[in-house]
């Protein structure tokens, strides 16, 4: 299985984001990862969908749109006519997820769904095998630059292990408090998208920052799995 890297934006100097975007998407980056917040669902608050089209604009790679709203089916529509590739929800956010999710693959494009740190995994077991991508946060969301929650590991190889007839395909994205040490870990415990903010855009050489988050993670990748 592939390992995707996914920089999220919510890091990148804004008066210089499409040089940064740019930057990150020729060299290593298979996604790029935007960071929606609300101030509502999270006590923050970024950006909507006209970042996602002017990002749109700029790359080809697909964009990996993470929604820390709440009624995220509010706005469905409008993130997917500005351009998202896959977008993902909050469990925790949706009352009758099973729709939502269900409304996002209506519009064609990849449906996710995230986990806070204190979500039991028993939450998605029986919606899993209809799932693109499952997101386990290794923070609480709400901002850059937090410490990776070691728990999330074992989270990780237990969602993996659950998807493994279900949904084999299942990409496994992780998001918080990745850097090149916890990149080896995660893919060592079954993850294959990594999100890197603060590693990445928070670095004075963004490209050497990208690619050893790239190399950490390819090379877990060909070793055993550590769980
Ligand atoms: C946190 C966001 C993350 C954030 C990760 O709520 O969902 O995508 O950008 O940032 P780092 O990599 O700095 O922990
Ligand atoms: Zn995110």
């Amino acid at each position: 299985m592939g390992i995707y890297l996914a920089p999220s934006i919510l890091s990148a100097d804004l008066l210089q984001l499409e040089k940064q975007v740019r930057l990150v998407a020729a060299n290593g980056a298979d996604f790029i990862h935007i960071d929606v917040m609300d101030g509502h669902f999270v006590p923050n608050l970024t950006f909507g969908p006209n970042m996602v089209k002017a990002i749109k604009r700029i790359v080809t790679i697909p964009l990996d749109v993470h929604l820390m709203i709440s009624n995220p089916d509010e706005y469905i529509d409008d993130y997917v006519k500005a351009g998202a590739d896959i977008l993902t929800v909050h469990q925790e956010a949706c009352t009758h997820l099973h729709r939502t999710v269900q409304n996002i693959h209506q519009q064609g494009i990849k449906a996710g769904v995230a986990l806070n740190p204190a979500t039991p995994l028993s939450a998605v077991e029986d919606i899993l095998e209809e799932l693109d991508l499952l997101l386990i946060m290794s923070v609480n969301p709400g901002f850059g630059g937090q410490k990776f929650i070691p728990r999330s590991l074992n989270r990780i190889a237990r969602v993996r292990q659950m998807a493994e007839d279900c949904n084999p395909d299942l990409l496994l994205e992780v998001d918080g408090g990745i850097n090149p040490e916890t990149a080896r870990e995660v893919v060592g415990s079954g993850a294959n998208v990594l999100v890197a903010g603060n590693a990445i855009f928070g670095s004075k050489h963004i490209v050497e920052a990208t690619l050893n988050i790239r190399q950490a993670a390819e090379t877990a990748a060909t070793g055993e799995r550590s769980v």
